[in-house]
Parts: C-alpha cells; sequence; structure tokens
C-alpha cells in the first residue's frame, strides 16, 4: 500500500509522532510545508497541532484541498487526550478532511508540549475569573503535558496506524 504521511508542526511536538507512525509503516514523514501531492496514494496519514479547537491554519488549507481517496489524521494538543475538547478537536479535522469527498478512516490524538512562551503569555492575559484565565486545574494540565509526546504516546500511534493499515489491506 502507498501511504503519505503529511504533517504540520510548529515545535516538534506533531513532526515526532509523525516520524514514529512513518518509520511503522516503512516510509517518510512528509512536512506540508512542501505541499505533497496527495494523487496515487492508497492513504494519506495527515497530522496537525490543534489551534484554538481546530487544526492549524497550514493542515487546514491542505486537508481542505483533499478532495477523494482515504485519509486518516492524527493530532497533539495540550489538554489530555481523554478529554472532551480533544475529543473536538480530533472531530474537526476528520469533518475537514472529509469535506469534499475524502473518506476518513481513522483518527489519533495525544498530547504534546505547550510552548512554554504562550503560557506565559496566557498568563498575563486573562484575570482571574475570565473563562480563559489560567486556573490551577489548567496549569496542573499544561504541567502534565510538558513531558509528551512521550514513549508511550508514540508506541500507542504506532499501534494504532499499523493496525489500521493492515485492516485496510
Ligand atoms: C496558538 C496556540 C493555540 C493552541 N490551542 C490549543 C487548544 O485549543 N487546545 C489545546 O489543547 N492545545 C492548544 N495548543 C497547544 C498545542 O496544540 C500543543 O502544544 C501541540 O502539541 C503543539 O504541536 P507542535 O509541537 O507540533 O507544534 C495551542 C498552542 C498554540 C501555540
Amino acid at each position: 500500500m502507498k501511504i503519505l504521511v503529511v504533517y504540520s508542526s510548529k515545535t516538534g511536538n506533531t513532526k515526532r509522532v509523525a516520524e514514529a507512525i512513518a518509520e511503522e509503516l516503512r516510509t517518510t514523514a512528509t512536512d506540508v510545508r512542501g505541499q505533497p501531492d496527495p494523487a496515487g496514494y492508497d492513504l494519506v496519514i495527515a497530522g496537525y497541532w490543534v489551534d484554538r479547537g481546530a487544526p492549524d491554519a497550514k493542515m487546514k488549507q491542505w486537508l481542505g484541498s483533499l478532495t477523494g481517496g482515504r485519509v486518516a489524521v492524527f493530532a497533539t494538543l495540550g489538554a489530555r487526550a481523554d478529554s472532551d475538547h480533544a475529543a473536538k478537536c480530533l472531530e474537526a479535522g476528520k469533518a475537514l478532511a472529509g469535506e469534499r469527498g475524502a473518506m476518513v478512516v481513522g483518527g489519533f490524538i495525544c498530547q504534546g508540549k505547550v510552548d512554554p512562551a504562550l503560557v506565559e503569555m496566557m498568563k498575563g492575559m486573562f484575570p482571574a475569573g475570565h473563562p480563559h484565565a489560567m486556573t490551577p486545574e489548567r496549569l496542573a494540565g499544561i504541567a502534565e503535558a510538558d513531558s509528551h509526546p512521550d514513549e508511550a504516546d508514540l508506541s500507542a500511534a504506532r499501534d494504532y496506524f499499523r493496525t489500521l493499515v493492515s485492516s485496510l489491506s
């Protein structure tokens, strides 16, 4: 099966997951900035980092241009992978991938360290009581994300896509 693994990554988390998946599937991971052509692949596996609840802009644009074929998505985000927020962020990517006729066959999401500069900025941006203010719970979640993606995340991604590909072949 001919597989394209494509990713968008600002600080490296999604790239690490993409490389683990690509290695497992004996291919290479391609940066979306190279605008890879999805034509001729049996399966596209596209990864994004979550930006305000949705795929980041570069992957958003690329996914939105898919007009057919099979696609699976993966993503990294600061929140816990088992949160409702994570489920919605993955659904947002799947919806976008399938918007113009591609068949969405899977999705995987895991936590990824949040850029410390962003955390500092957010701390200063919203006063206590504001819906986006940094509560102790939020800070604990961000601290938890610090070690991700870890070996368990990479291994889960490898397992997920190996199983998916064998179910399609
Ligand atoms: C501008 C910005 C917006 C973000 N928005 C969210 C968000 O809505 N939800 C979330 O859980 N994480 C959010 N994050 C955290 C990133 O999705 C997370 O750290 C991701 O692993 C970064 O991936 P990368 O290293 O591949 O760039 C945001 C990060 C940035 C910089």
